[in-house]
């Protein structure tokens, strides 16, 4: 097993030379690539400690944080489905994590506390700057799928960077109502500029999305439609325009049907790998307190994709 489970936790470094120090929480965990990024940044700047995998069920998050600071676990990262439990389970939250509902990473001061932020927003920003040298905060944006918890993320993002336009699409509406009431709420406390209460929310099968989209910058897929090679795009993708950024969340498949027919549109385009990337460097330096080595991150990532 690639894992640890929490009743193993006392055995973590039984056998190993270098501690573990930080870990992924998540249940399935044994597909997290956070290792994959994390590994090569801490053997990079010689930190001679270990980033495990640690399987945990539903319901145990505080617990598991628990015994994991026990351990000598000192920084986390949390995938699904627990990161609105590991919200629950910090002491302090990020202002903008509590808004996204989730927290992604966490980081234990001296005394065992936990303080939760979510990397998912901020690592898109750094993301769709490397990829089209453009900052999030100056474009039109429109988000296919707002409803899931990587959508939510992008969108809560999007309204503090103050972009012009923000528009908010999913296959279930009601989804959204909610997250435009407390992205509103976040604009007016925050006083943000852009698109305050102007925030549109359509369904997917909504006969206004074509022009919605036409209307915008920056596309962005946040459904898991695509994950699948044989899956369509998730809206008629010859919607897409020359003018049209398109990023998709998803990196595995490295192009999507959507991707592939943007780029034949003349879009350019981008797959998920520099938000997985970004979200982690991000992490990292939250818990260490220093620029994170981005290149050995993404060469981690991008060995472990090819083998
Ligand atoms: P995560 O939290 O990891 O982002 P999720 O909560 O399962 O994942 O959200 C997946 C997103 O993909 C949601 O926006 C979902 O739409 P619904 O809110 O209507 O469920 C969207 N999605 C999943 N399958 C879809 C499909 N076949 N067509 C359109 N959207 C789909």
């Amino acid at each position: 097993m690639n894992y640890f489970t929490l009743d193993q936790l006392s055995e973590i470094n039984s056998g190993h030379d270098h501690p573990a120090k930080f870990a992924v929480i998540g249940d399935p965990v044994a597909h997290s690539l956070s290792p994959q990024l994390h590994q090569p940044a801490l053997n990079e700047l010689k930190l001679d400690c270990r980033y495990i995998r640690v399987e945990v069920p539903e319901g145990q998050v505080n617990e598991a944080l628990e015994k994991m600071y026990a351990a000598g676990i000192r920084g986390i990262n949390v995938t699904v489905p627990h990161k609105l439990e590991a919200l629950e389970a910090c002491h302090q939250v990020d202002p903008a994590a509590s808004s996204m509902g989730a927290v992604n990473t966490i980081v234990f001061n001296a005394a065992g506390q936990r303080t939760g932020f979510n990397t998912d927003g901020p690592g898109f920003v750094r993301a769709i700057r490397e990829e089209f040298g453009m900052d999030l905060g100056d474009l039109r944006v429109i988000i296919i799928g707002a409803g899931g918890g990587a959508g939510r993320a992008i969108a809560t993002q999007c309204a503090l960077e103050g972009c012009p336009q923000l528009i908010l699409a999913n296959r279930t509406l009601e989804k959204l109502t909610p997250m435009r009431e407390e992205l509103t709420r976040l604009a007016q406390s925050e006083k943000l500029e852009g698109p305050r209460d102007r925030i549109e929310i359509h369904s997917l099968d909504d006969p206004i999305l074509e022009e919605a989209i036409g209307a915008s910058e920056l596309i962005i897929n946040t459904t898991s439609v695509g994950l699948k090679s044989s899956d369509p795009a998730p809206f008629p993708s010859h919607w897409v325009e020359p003018h049209h950024l398109v990023y998709d969340t998803i990196y595995n498949p490295s192009r999507t049907h959507l991707l592939r027919d943007a780029e034949s549109q003349g879009a350019r385009i981008a797959n998920g790998l520099s938000l997985l990337l970004h979200q982690g460097t991000l992490s990292l330096e939250h818990w260490l307190n220093k620029d994170a080595p981005v290149d050995a991150m993404r060469q981690g990532l991008l060995d472990f994709l090819k083998a």
